[in-house]
């Protein structure tokens, strides 16, 4: 019988530690420590979030390896996540990563973060049988560092057809969240206030940005402005209003993020559209792409919640298709703070 592959994934880009033991492609274990540290500064401070890694890395890999049923002699190969992200925090995995594949004497994969936000539809969990998407696909992958709109041609051959030029949308919920007194990360928050609010009781100026790119920092400023214009008019306008401000940005957000997905789709002629990254969780944006799938006949993929945000199935499963290809790193390998997609 054929030894199974085990590949253990190390994600440690931002603000989340995480590791991952995925066998033949199959999900075992996925655990991630989040740092609340960051909540009280309105944004991940990266020198505390490097020091937070180092302390959980250990006790997280221990866990994922519990948690799989495995021992560490059964493990095939480590994969890590290279970048794009904050140095410090990828200096903690990857030096994890190098230390562990050379005193367990297995191989060592590198992991494009973004990469892996797209391949986490490809985790496959034991018993349950899903339709993956099919080449080529577009995947809208919207996060707090990233808003790209990338045409997926292969496993291996990601092209980037519109990204933003300056705030991420996952920054342009959290920026107006920290306007409106909300602890970070706010994207979750005005989630889920929008719910209870009205989309259409404020109006926002979108950004008239040529092509398939996105600028969310015009947005930003404009927001700021009115609340701030707003409260001198009326202190508790934040307080009233809550749930009406926040179902209103959101579905600004929203509206500028698939303007262009919806572009992109008709452009390429493709109907294969998935989305990922921890924006993907957003309750709003999921029912809009259900009323476009309805609409334009796509064929739509949207992770599993806990495959959205940060974690390490996503990087164990990239490092689980670069096993099958022999794609291994070297101890010299280092990491890559901007790591394009393009050039994975
Ligand atoms: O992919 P991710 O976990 O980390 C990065 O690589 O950035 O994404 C984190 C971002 C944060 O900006 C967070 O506010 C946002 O995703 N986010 C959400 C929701 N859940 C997470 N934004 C809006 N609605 C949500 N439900
Ligand atoms: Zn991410």
């Amino acid at each position: 019988m054929r030894k199974p592959i085990i590949i253990l994934g190390i994600e440690s880009s931002c603000d989340d530690t995480s590791a991952a033991v995925i066998k033949d492609g199959k999900i075992l274990a996925n655990i991630v420590a989040n740092q609340s540290v960051h909540e009280q500064y309105g944004g991940v401070v990266p020198e505390l979030a490097s020091r937070a890694h180092q302390q959980n890395i250990i006790p997280v890999v221990d866990q994922a390896i519990k948690r799989a049923g495995i021992t560490t002699n059964e493990i095939s190969a480590i994969a890590f996540t290279r970048g794009p992200g904050l140095m410090g925090s990828l200096l903690v995995g990857a030096s994890f990563s190098k230390a562990f594949a050379m005193g367990m004497n297995i191989p060592l994969i590198e992991v494009n973060h973004m990469q892996g936000h797209i391949l986490a539809h490809f985790i496959e969990e034991e018993g349950k049988e899903f339709l993956k998407p099919s080449f080529p696909f577009l995947c809208l992958t919207v996060s707090g560092g990233h808003t790209q709109i990338v045409l997926v041609k292969d496993f291996f051959d990601m092209q980037i057809i519109g990204e933003t030029i300056d705030d991420a949308a996952g920054e342009a919920f959290d920026k107006a969240a920290k306007i409106l007194g909300l602890p970070y990360p706010g994207g979750p928050l005005i989630d889920k206030y929008a719910k209870e609010g009205n989309p259409k009781a404020f109006s926002f100026s979108k950004p008239q940005i040529p092509d398939l790119n996105f600028s969310f920092s015009g947005l930003k400023t404009g927001f700021m402005n009115f609340i701030n214009n707003e409260t001198a008019k009326h202190p508790d306008f934040i307080e009233k209003n809550l749930v009406d401000i926040c179902a209103s940005i959101q579905s600004t957000i929203i509206e500028i993020v698939l303007s262009k997905l919806k572009k992109a789709a008709h452009l390429h002629h493709i109907q294969h559209i998935a989305i990922a990254g921890g924006v993907s969780a957003n309750s709003g944006l999921r029912n809009e792409l259900q009323k476009l799938k309805q609409e334009l006949k796509w064929e739509l993929f949207i992770p599993k919640f806990e495959y959205c945000t940060d974690n390490a199935a996503m990087i164990a499963i990239t490092g689980y298709h670069k096993f099958l290809k022999n794609d291994f790193s070297t101890q010299e390998i280092s990491p890559l703070p901007r790591y394009s997609i393009n050039s994975i």
